[in-house]
């Protein structure tokens, strides 16, 4: 893949024009009813809820991409189920006690601050609530994936993420992927026939567990979920729907849809807590004989990668470019990349919300995410699960499959834990022959 520079990525123009923050500032007026750092300061207001690792990184990716872009940016709030987390993620970023807000409501506290930009890094269960308030309140997005965990969430984000658009709000995800300069020269040759039409593929995600944390006495059983949110399938969607969506999230974008049928399966044979499988493998059906292996694993001490590979009808790479086999040479000019696709990420927000272009990632995001959990529903009931099942067919018994608790039990303090290590097992039950 030949790279030679462009100004078609629009990268030195956009810097000058941000710099005018007067431009800057009616853009972003015009943009609907995003006035966003249209007031006096010239600061961006951030406001973060989920004070755990990637919660704590975002807000150093988004204050990194304030310099870059030459904006100060200040936390305004922040918000966590612990009061602990949420006061500690504050202190370090000098945010008055009286804007940490702990417990299930402190979403609604947190969103009548006057941030201009919200992330997300709670588990993936809250974000169809927190989500669909935060647009309604007038607030710009970073929401971290995945967006939901089972197909009525999937759905309520990408309503809301509609509503977004009406409003001139932006909305970026954390597919990084899609901000990293590797993906996107190798997306941009694609597009342009490097290897031809894309027909068949893997792609995968096989690691470790990356941690448990096991039940305090002192915990009530949302506290419990709270904390150990990556082993439940009710807080995370399992690993498929939480880490695996990644690699699905290129394999959608690449390929330009999502699939219309998964058929797999799956297991579980060594965790400690929770309730979800160690590993998956499914056979996603894109149409138009176009089938994409997806297999995704978490045990130690096995075969590790994490990587897409696309096959097409004049040659192969992977989804980061590496390995190209390409029978045709497409000039590919560079990307922008700041600090790595995490920051970059936030550059790319804050630069749409103040050239009033506005990104809107939320279908890609919600519908990768609608991707993984079409994939674990067949690997856990058996059976073969179409696109048209979960997203648009309100007589299948999957459309409105929710799992529980739900986002508002642990508002109303209904939050019931699942028992530990009972799984749900495909097929009818096992019957002997004589
Ligand atoms: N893009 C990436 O590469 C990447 C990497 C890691 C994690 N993530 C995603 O980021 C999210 C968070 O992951 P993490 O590793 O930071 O987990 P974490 O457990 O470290 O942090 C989650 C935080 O959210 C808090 N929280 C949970 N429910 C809440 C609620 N209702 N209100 C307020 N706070 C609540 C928890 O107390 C915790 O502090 C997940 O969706 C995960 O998939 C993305």
């Amino acid at each position: 893949m030949k790279k030679k520079a462009d100004e078609t990525t629009g990268q030195v123009s956009r810097r000058d024009f941000i710099k005018t923050s007067a431009a800057a500032s009616l853009a972003a007026m015009g943009a609907g009813t995003n006035r966003i750092f249209a007031a006096g300061s010239g600061k961006i207001r951030i406001a973060l809820i989920g004070c755990g690792g990637r919660g704590n990184g975002a807000l150093k990716n988004c204050t990194e991409a304030g310099k870059h872009i030459g904006r100060e940016i200040e936390v305004v709030a922040v918000a966590d189920w612990f009061k602990s987390k949420a006061e500690k993620t504050g202190e370090s970023h000098g945010v008055p006690k009286r804007r940490c807000f702990s417990g299930a409501d402190a979403y609604e506290k947190l969103l009548r601050t006057n941030a201009d930009v919200v992330l997300m890094a709670t588990s993936p269960n809250f974000r169809p609530v927190h989500f669909e308030a935060a647009i309604k309140a007038g607030k710009n997005v970073f929401m971290e994936k995945p967006v939901a965990v089972d197909p009525p969430g999937a759905r309520r984000v990408i309503k809301a993420g509609e509503l977004a658009k009406r409003k001139g709000l932006a909305v970026v995800a954390g597919t990084q992927r899609r901000h990293q300069a590797k993906y996107l020269q190798t997306k941009y040759a694609v597009e342009r026939g490097a290897i031809g039409k894309i027909r068949g593929g893997c792609i995968w995600w096989c690691g470790r567990i990356p941690w448990i944390h096991r039940r305090k006495p002192e915990y009530t059983d949302a506290d419990y979920l709270v904390d150990n949110w990556l082993n439940f399938v009710e807080m995370s969607g399992d690993h498929i729907v939480e880490q695996h969506l990644h690699n699905l999230d290129v394999a959608n974008w690449f390929i330009g849809h999502p699939p219309i049928r998964a058929i797999g399966f799956g297991g579980r044979a060594r965790r400690e807590t929770g309730n979800q499988y160690d590993l998956f493998s499914i056979q996603y059906d894109y149409a138009d004989d176009l089938h994409i292996h997806s297999m995704c694993r978490q045990v130690s001490n096995c075969w590790n990668r994490v990587a897409e590979h696309f096959v097409g009808s004049r040659g192969s790479t992977f989804g980061d470019g590496s390995s190209m086999e390409s029978r045709k040479n497409v000039d590919v000019p560079d990307f922008p990349e700041h600090g790595g696709p995490y920051v970059q990420e936030h550059i790319d927000l804050l630069n749409s919300i103040l050239e009033g272009k506005p990104l809107n990632e939320t279908r890609n995001v919600a519908e990768s995410t609608m991707t993984a959990i079409m994939g674990r529903i067949s690997a856990y009931t058996g059976q073969a699960i179409r696109w048209s099942d979960v997203a648009e067919n309100e007589k299948s018994q999957w459309y409105n499959f929710t799992l529980k608790p739900t986002a508002e039990d642990f508002e109303t303090g209904n939050a019931v834990a699942p028992p530990d290590d009972v799984i749900p097992i495909p097929g009818s039950p096992y019957k002997p022959r004589r």
